[in-house]
């Protein structure tokens, strides 16, 4: 009796799954992308956070210094669990871009260490933003161009040139993250050609915080312990973005 009714439960729901199942797997393809967006953002982030926290030890003048690519990546690691809830899973990367990550991530801080361990120079010029524009360069070239990550900015305060939003990037950050009603820290993702190339294009708003201001800060045009320019900007103010693309 119960066989008989299971089967007739199974007779019923094989051709609704069927029908569903193009549905299902096109929808979870564009959630697998999202997904993946939000771990190598998530990723990137955790680990420019790593150089962030010791941008001090890395100002100091002196030799032998903890901050090596093993370093930052175990500390990476940590950063990602805490921001996700869960570790960084290598088993799962079909699009090889977490492996990418964190060789660039490698391939930057092995290529500082003579700078970062130099005796004679306090401030070095190493910042978590030039980290993170070295890492993106060097991720766009371990996925061979398949996927690339940019830390961007609103027009008006972009610094580096090699940063400037692209017309998405731009349209996304003026039209969405800049407006008052758009719920602070909410990624965009959507389908959007680049240069006439199919892709899948995920971005992430970010603010000021109190220590971003010495150099992003007021009094706009004075000079920063850089050597550039301070934007101006204001504590909780969209000031950047971190945009991926994921080409089909
Ligand atoms: C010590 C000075 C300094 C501090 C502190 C600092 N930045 Fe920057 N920031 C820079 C410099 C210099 C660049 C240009 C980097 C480059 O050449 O790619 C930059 C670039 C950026 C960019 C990339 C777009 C651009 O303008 O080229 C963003 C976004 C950004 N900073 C956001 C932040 C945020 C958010 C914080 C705080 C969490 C912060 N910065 C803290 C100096 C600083």
């Amino acid at each position: 009796m119960m066989q008989k009714i299971r089967k007739g439960i199974g007779a019923v729901l094989l051709p609704f799954f069927l029908l569903t199942l193009p549905l299902t797997s096109s929808l979870s393809f564009a959630g697998s992308q999202a997904d993946s967006g939000k771990e190598l953002t998530t990723l990137y982030r955790a680990a420019r956070k790593v150089i962030s926290k010791n941008q001090g030890l890395i100002n100091e003048k002196r030799s032998g210094k903890k901050l090596t690519a093993d370093y930052v990546i175990k500390n990476a690691l940590v950063n990602f669990k805490d921001a996700t809830g869960h570790e960084l899973d290598m088993g799962d990367d079909p699009l090889g871009g977490k492996k990418a990550m964190l060789a660039a991530v490698r391939s930057v801080m092995d290529e500082a260490q003579d700078l970062i361990n130099d005796g004679d120079v306090g401030f070095k010029g190493f910042l978590p933003a030039i980290f993170a524009r070295q890492v993106g360069t060097a991720f766009g070239k371990n996925t061979g161009g398949k996927i690339t990550i940019k830390l961007t900015a609103p027009k008006k305060y972009v610094r580096n040139r090699a940063n400037r939003p692209d017309k998405w990037e731009k349209s996304i950050i003026s039209g969405k993250f800049a407006k008052s009603d758009y719920e602070k820290g909410k990624p965009f993702f959507e389908d959007a050609s680049v240069k006439g190339k199919a892709a899948f294009r995920y971005i992430l708003p970010e603010y000021y915080s109190q220590s971003c201001l010495g150099c992003h800060g007021m009094p706009k045009g004075s000079i920063d312990i850089t050597g550039g320019k301070k934007e101006g900007g204001v504590l909780g103010e969209l000031g950047g973005a971190i945009s991926l693309t994921i080409y089909k």
